[in-house]
């Protein structure tokens, strides 16, 4: 049996990170490391832990997600998501590993109107985006061509705080959402996302890719799939009242991009592995939801 390429991987408490776990095809052997067991901003523990392990891959999960909470405190953002990017950058190259980054579409203005390309020229609207972008700039000046940059978008999955765990729980404790309907973008499952990391790793790719479940939604629609698939399932027992309202009704710091669907085609062609319909998508994860009781009647 051929031996087992060895992954490092970060941020493995993360939405990602967890999935990755579960996912991890038999010829990989997956270290995992928490945020608790490998802070990435330590240059000296990145450098310790990638000497110690001699990972073949390094995939990093960890990041600073919190788009709101960035507007306020942008020098953490940067400080996890660039600083930390270039530890583990520089780790990885002392013993010859590659590196998978994962970054997103925040880096783009949403201005386009057409699915953005890799090549196409970043103009990031928040803290977020801005200090995801420099975390792909310092793994481009670090890896030169043998860069690996996976942008995605709306990421979400059973577990951790995302838009769909979010509005569950919405769904449990109010009669009446109102969700942005005029941000369109796409959702991509945590589960689809582990797969393509993989299939980008087996195919040894390089360069910045893009990767999302196929097609493209508002918020709003996303919340009223997920209402709809909750109630399938029996998650939900009365459907709530949804309404939908524009970015101007909803208080925000951060600006996000408009319209972000992304281009997926390059990165196809390289893995041969395929977007799916989110909304085919969107039951594989809800069926793993852990809730202990279905949805009751709003009574309160
Ligand atoms: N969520 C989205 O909608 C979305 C969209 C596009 C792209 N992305 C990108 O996808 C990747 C995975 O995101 P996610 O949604 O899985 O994020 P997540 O659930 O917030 O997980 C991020 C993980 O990173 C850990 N972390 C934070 N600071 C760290 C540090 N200094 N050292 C080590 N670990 C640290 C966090 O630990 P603590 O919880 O202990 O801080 C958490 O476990 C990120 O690169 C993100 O930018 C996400």
């Amino acid at each position: 049996m051929a031996q087992q390429r060895r992954i490092l991987l970060t941020g493995s408490g993360g939405q990602l990170g967890c999935q990755l776990q579960i996912n991890c095809p038999d010829e990989f052997e997956l270290l995992a490391r928490s945020h608790s067991e490998l802070d990435i901003t330590d240059a000296d523990s990145c450098r310790k832990t990638l000497q110690k392990v001699r990972p073949d891959w390094v995939i990093n999960a960890a990041a600073y997600t919190d788009v709101e909470r960035a507007e306020t405190e942008p020098e953490q953002a940067m400080r996890i998501n660039a600083q930390g990017a270039r530890n583990l950058a520089q780790a990885a190259l002392a013993i010859g590993a590659r590196l998978l980054h994962i970054s997103t579409d925040f880096v783009f203005d949403g201005r386009l109107r057409r699915p953005y390309r890799p090549a196409d020229t970043p103009n990031p609207m928040s803290s977020y985006g801005r200090s995801k972008l420099a975390g792909e700039l310092v793994i481009r000046e670090a890896f030169g061509a043998d860069a690996l940059i996976l942008r995605t978008s709306w990421l979400y999955g059973p577990t951790g705080r995302n838009f769909l765990t979010t509005i569950m729980c919405l769904l449990r404790e109010q009669p009446v959402l109102r969700i942005v309907a005029d941000q369109i973008g796409t959702p991509t499952s945590v589960l689809s996302l582990s797969g393509a990391i993989y299939a980008a790793i087996k195919a040894d790719v390089r360069g910045i890719y893009h990767w999302s479940d196929a097609g493209e939604t508002s918020w709003y629609d996303f919340a009223c799939a997920i209402q709809h698939e909750a109630m399938q399932i029996g998650l939900l027992i009365q459907p709530r009242i949804i309404e939908p309202i524009s970015t101007a009704d909803f208080p925000s710091k951060a600006h996000r991009p408009e319209w972000s669907v992304l281009d997926k085609s390059s990165f196809t062609a390289v893995t041969s592995f395929d977007p799916r319909p989110w909304q085919q998508e969107l039951p594989l994860v809800m069926e793993k939801l852990n809730l202990i009781q279905p949805v009751a009647n709003f009574t309160r």
